[in-house]
């Protein structure tokens, strides 16, 4: 059973109304858009994602609620045409659930995982853009040294980075993992390689630039006392969403309902240890 994260939560700050519109801009396996639209009457959701295999899951996972949902695939940079292709110019609420799924981290054909072995894939929309395999087999040394440096926040980048140019073609993630791990050894809990998977799957997913992107686009598609809902997985993009919404509470354009990230629960995390690094912030535009 897929366990939407910080749900709860999340439902509670979007204060949703049975006859509001919302946007799940991260639609995945469908948990929030779901339970959104189950409690809708004549309100629906618009839910998006730029994984068109997640999208179709998701409507599986959503039948019973079908009528309440349009369903839209792309990019974060296509929120607007999303809405504007249903009619819509603003929502009561929109709510991002940022990174991958459990389905896309776990399904060893989408390249994402340290733990099985696969294709050096990484993106979350298999339809277009470059693989994880070409950047770590045509990156120079410094650039990859740096790209592993500023998104993983990898302390040994540069080590890693020289192991793995003597080691291409890097040929799967299990090779990967393998040169990753006897170049930086391990210390913790953590698989050596986990942070270095993490910066390839930011930089393969352009992921940064895509949460600017929503941050930028957000407070336009929401209505005057409409809500915004992150979550986030990552002090990287948790630092972005506080800065963007400090700067529109302080422009007067919205109101902070979270002083500081609200965090999952104890039980929560315990059933759910996916949940373990979630951060959720709320805003009310003006
Ligand atoms: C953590 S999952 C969402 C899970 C979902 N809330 C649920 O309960 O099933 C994140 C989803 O966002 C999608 N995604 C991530 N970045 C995106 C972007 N820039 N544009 C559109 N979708 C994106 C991913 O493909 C993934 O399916």
């Amino acid at each position: 059973m897929h366990q939407p994260v910080m749900l709860e939560e999340a439902l509670e700050q979007l204060a949703i109304r049975a006859d509001g519109i919302y946007l799940d801009t991260t639609a995945g396996l469908g948990g929030h858009t779901g339970a959104i639209a189950r409690r809708l009457t004549t309100g629906w959701v618009v839910a998006n994602d730029r994984d068109p295999v997640s999208l179709e899951l998701a409507r599986r996972n959503t039948a019973d609620v079908a009528d309440r949902i349009k369903f839209h695939y792309g990019e974060f940079s296509t929120l607007d045409e999303a809405l504007r292709e249903n009619g819509i110019d603003q929502v009561d609420g929109l709510l991002a659930d940022l990174g991958v799924s459990r389905y896309q981290l776990t399904g060893a054909e989408r390249g994402f995982s340290i733990l099985t072995d696969g294709p050096l894939d990484m993106r979350m929309d298999q339809t277009k853009g470059i693989t994880a395999a070409e950047l770590v087999n045509y990156t120079a040394e410094k650039a990859l040294a740096d790209l592993i440096y500023q998104l993983g926040e990898e302390r040994r980048a540069r080590k890693i980075a020289r192991a793995i140019v003597r080691a291409r073609p890097i040929r799967s993630t299990q090779h990967l993992a393998d040169v990753v791990e006897r170049a930086a050894h391990r210390t913790g809990r953590l698989h050596p390689a986990t942070q270095t998977f993490q910066a390839l799957r930011m930089a393969v997913n352009d992921e940064q630039r895509e949460l600017d992107k929503l941050l930028e686009l957000a407070p336009g598609l929401v209505k005057s006392k409409g809500r915004v809902v992150v979550i986030s997985f990552m002090a990287l993009e948790d630092r972005k969403v506080k800065v963007k919404f400090r700067s529109l509470q302080q422009e007067g354009r919205a109101t902070t309902l979270t002083r500081r990230p609200l965090r999952p629960t104890e039980d929560e995390v315990a059933t759910n240890p996916a949940a373990r690094s979630a951060k959720l912030r709320a805003l009310e535009m003006n």
